[in-house]
C-alpha cells in the first residue's frame, strides 16, 4: 500500500508511452488542431488544456476528491462562491480569516442581493446555522490561528442545509483533510506551500459532490477565470516536492515556536503545536501537521519592523509557504491584531541556522 505522498511523485508515470519525456511538458496553446467532429479533444484554451488536466489529476490524488485549478486562491474562492450564491441566500464567513474573503463578499456578494455574516473562528459553532445557505470556514484562520471544530460546524450547517466550505490554504491537504471531516468543498491558494518558491499565482477547488463540481467547471469556462499554463506547469512541479517541504517547514516551526516562548522579547505567541495554546487540543485532534505558521507579538510596530527587516535568514514579504522564511506584521495589511503582530511562515533553511538568525534579531531588537 503505497501512501499519497509516494503515488504522487509516479502519477504521470503510470501513463507514459515509450519515448514520453518522463517531466511534464508544458503546453503553452489557445487553439487545438481540431478539423470536423471534434468532440472530446483539446479545443480552446479557456476549455481545457493539457498542463491542466496533469495538475488536476495530481490535486484530486492528494485531495481523493474531483479538483479543479484557477489563476489565484481568490479565483477560486469568487468561483465557489458565484457558482454557487443566489439572490436571497446568506452566507457566514470567519470574521478573523483572509481579509479578502470578506471583503469580496461585501463588495460583491451584497449587491446582489445576497447577505454576508462573520463570526470569529475560536466561536464560529455558537449561534448555529439556521437560514444559512454557505457556512465558510478558516482553521486555523489566518493570522491568529485560532481554530474551529471542522467535523462540529459540518455537521450542524448540514443538519441547517447549508454547504460546507473550508479554506484549506495554511495546512495543504498533506496537514488537514476537510472533506474527510465532512465539508463540502475545499479551496486553497497554492500560491503558498504547494507551489512553494514564490513565482505563481495559482488555485483550487476540491469536492466529491458532482453537482457542484459541474457548477464551479461551467462558472470557470464562462467567466474566463482560468490559470495559465506555464503556471499550472510550476505548480505542477511544485507539488512533486510539497511533502517533504511541508514536513520540514512544520518540524522546524514547532521546534521555533517553543523557543520563541522563551525568548524575553516576545510577549506572546501563538502556534496551534504549543500545549498551552487555546488551538491545540482541537489541532491535536483534526490535523495531521500543526502547520509553518508562527504568530508573535513584539512591543510595538517599530520593533517588530527591525525584528523582520534586521533578520538575515527572514524576507520581509506578504504571504506565505515558499522555500525562504518569510515575515509580515499584519495590521499594516488590516488584520485586526496588536502594531506589534508579527506572522512568521517557517521556511526550508536548516533549523538550527534559522533559529540563530531568529534569536540574533530578536536579541538586537531587545523588550
Ligand atoms: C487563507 C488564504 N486564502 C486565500 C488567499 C488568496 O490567495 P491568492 O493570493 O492566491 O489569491 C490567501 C492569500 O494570502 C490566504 O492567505
Amino acid at each position: 500500500m503505497q501512501s499519497r505522498a509516494a503515488s504522487l511523485i509516479h502519477l504521470r508515470g503510470r501513463s507514459l508511452e515509450t519515448g514520453d519525456p518522463v517531466p511534464l511538458p508544458l503546453v503553452q496553446a489557445a487553439t487545438f488542431h481540431t478539423p470536423g467532429e471534434s468532440t472530446g479533444v483539446h479545443q480552446y484554451g479557456r476549455f481545457s488544456n493539457p498542463t491542466w488536466d496533469a495538475v488536476e489529476e495530481m490535486l484530486t490524488h492528494l485531495e481523493s476528491a474531483k479538483s479543479l485549478t484557477f489563476p489565484s486562491g481568490m479565483a477560486a474562492i469568487a468561483a465557489v462562491m458565484f457558482a454557487l450564491l443566489k439572490t436571497g441566500d446568506r452566507v457566514l464567513l470567519p470574521a478573523d480569516g483572509y481579509h479578502t474573503t470578506r471583503i469580496l463578499a461585501d463588495r460583491f456578494l451584497t449587491k446582489l442581493g445576497i447577505s454576508v455574516d462573520t463570526r470569529p473562528t475560536a466561536t464560529f459553532l455558537d449561534g448555529g446555522f439556521e437560514g444559512y445557505r454557505l457556512v465558510f470556514v478558516e482553521s486555523p484562520s489566518n493570522p491568529n490561528l485560532d481554530i474551529c471544530d471542522i467535523a462540529a460546524v459540518a455537521e450542524a450547517a448540514h443538519a441547517a442545509g447549508a454547504i460546507v466550505v473550508v479554506d484549506n490554504t495554511t495546512m495543504t491537504p498533506y496537514g488537514q483533510r476537510p472533506l474527510e471531516l465532512g465539508a463540502d468543498i475545499v479551496v486553497a491558494a497554492d500560491t503558498k506551500a504547494p507551489n512553494g518558491h514564490s513565482d505563481a499565482l495559482f488555485g483550487h477547488v476540491a469536492s466529491r459532490n458532482e453537482e457542484i463540481m459541474a457548477a464551479v467547471h461551467d462558472w470557470r469556462t464562462m467567466s474566463g477565470s482560468i490559470p495559465s499554463p506555464f503556471d499550472a506547469w510550476l505548480v505542477h512541479r511544485g507539488l512533486e516536492t510539497l511533502e517533504v517541504r511541508f514536513d520540514r517547514m512544520c518540524s522546524s516551526a514547532e521546534t521555533i515556536a517553543r523557543r520563541l516562548k522563551q525568548h524575553p522579547a516576545v510577549q506572546l505567541v501563538r502556534y496551534p503545536g504549543l500545549e498551552d495554546d487555546p488551538s491545540h487540543n482541537l489541532a491535536r485532534a483534526q490535523m495531521e501537521r500543526f502547520g509553518f505558521l508562527v504568530s508573535l507579538v513584539l512591543a510595538t510596530a517599530d520593533k517588530a519592523e527591525d525584528f523582520i527587516n534586521g533578520c538575515p535568514l527572514m524576507q520581509a514579504a506578504t504571504s506565505f509557504g515558499s522555500v525562504h522564511t518569510s515575515a509580515e506584521r499584519r495590521n499594516k495589511r488590516g488584520d485586526a491584531v496588536a502594531p506589534g503582530f508579527v506572522r512568521i511562515a517557517v521556511g526550508c533553511e536548516p533549523v538550527e541556522e534559522l533559529w540563530a538568525a531568529i534569536a540574533a534579531s530578536l536579541d538586537r531588537v531587545g523588550s
